[in-house]
């Protein structure tokens, strides 16, 4: 990470309340807890693996807050047929949901019971929605893409590496009971 951006990025991830001041919008996903939303602010030590991908994402939503948009858009772009999918949630509270969950997984990626409680019926909810195997590959793939789009010159190999096995380690979780 080498500019101005990339520097205001980390100085709010190393605040002891570096999450508080990101920009989510309001409500919770209904397959987490609020408390465990809150949680996000008491985290103390991390990884290296976790700091590329707070710092990766909190220069994303520092570009753009919502860059979440262009992650559905890339996702619909090459794989028109997951359009129909998404057919409760409007797709402003759906990116909303998307973005905490995530947010809140890499802050737990260390913690196998926090990942198995959360995430694991996350998963079987997903075979519900007609979600497939593949379409987790292309979901990994449009969400790399969008946050390197986003984070242009600031993007290096390491963040991809990092983002790619903590999406590996979600979806893992994800389906571990459903094959
Ligand atoms: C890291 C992986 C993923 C995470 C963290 C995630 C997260 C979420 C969350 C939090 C919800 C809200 C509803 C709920 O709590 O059940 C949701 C719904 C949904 N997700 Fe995912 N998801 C992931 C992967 C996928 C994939 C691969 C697809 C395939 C296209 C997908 C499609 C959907 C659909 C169709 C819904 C329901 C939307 C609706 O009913 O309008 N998700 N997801």
């Amino acid at each position: 990470m080498r500019n101005v951006c990339a520097g205001r990025a980390r100085t709010v991830f190393e605040s002891s309340e570096r999450r508080a001041s990101l920009a989510w919008s309001a409500g919770s996903p209904r397959s987490l807890p609020e408390s465990a939303i809150l949680g996000l602010v008491t985290v103390g030590k991390r990884s290296e693996q976790q700091r590329l991908l707070e710092e990766s994402y909190e220069l994303a939503l520092l570009r753009d807050p919502d860059f979440p948009r262009l992650f559905y858009d890339i996702l619909f772009r090459k794989h028109p047929s997951t359009r129909a999918l998404f057919k409760s949630n409007s797709l402003n509270a759906q990116r909303t949901m998307l973005s905490r969950t995530l947010v809140a997984a890499i802050d737990h990626l260390q913690d196998d019971a926090w990942l198995a409680e959360h995430l694991t019926p996350l998963g079987k909810d997903h075979v519900r929605y007609g979600v497939t195997p593949e379409m987790y590959e292309w979901v990994g793939d449009a969400l790399v893409d969008s946050i390197a789009e986003v984070c242009e010159a600031d993007w290096t190999d390491a963040h991809a590496a990092a983002w790619r096995a903590a999406y590996q380690r979600i979806t893992q979780v994800m389906r571990r009971d459903v094959g």
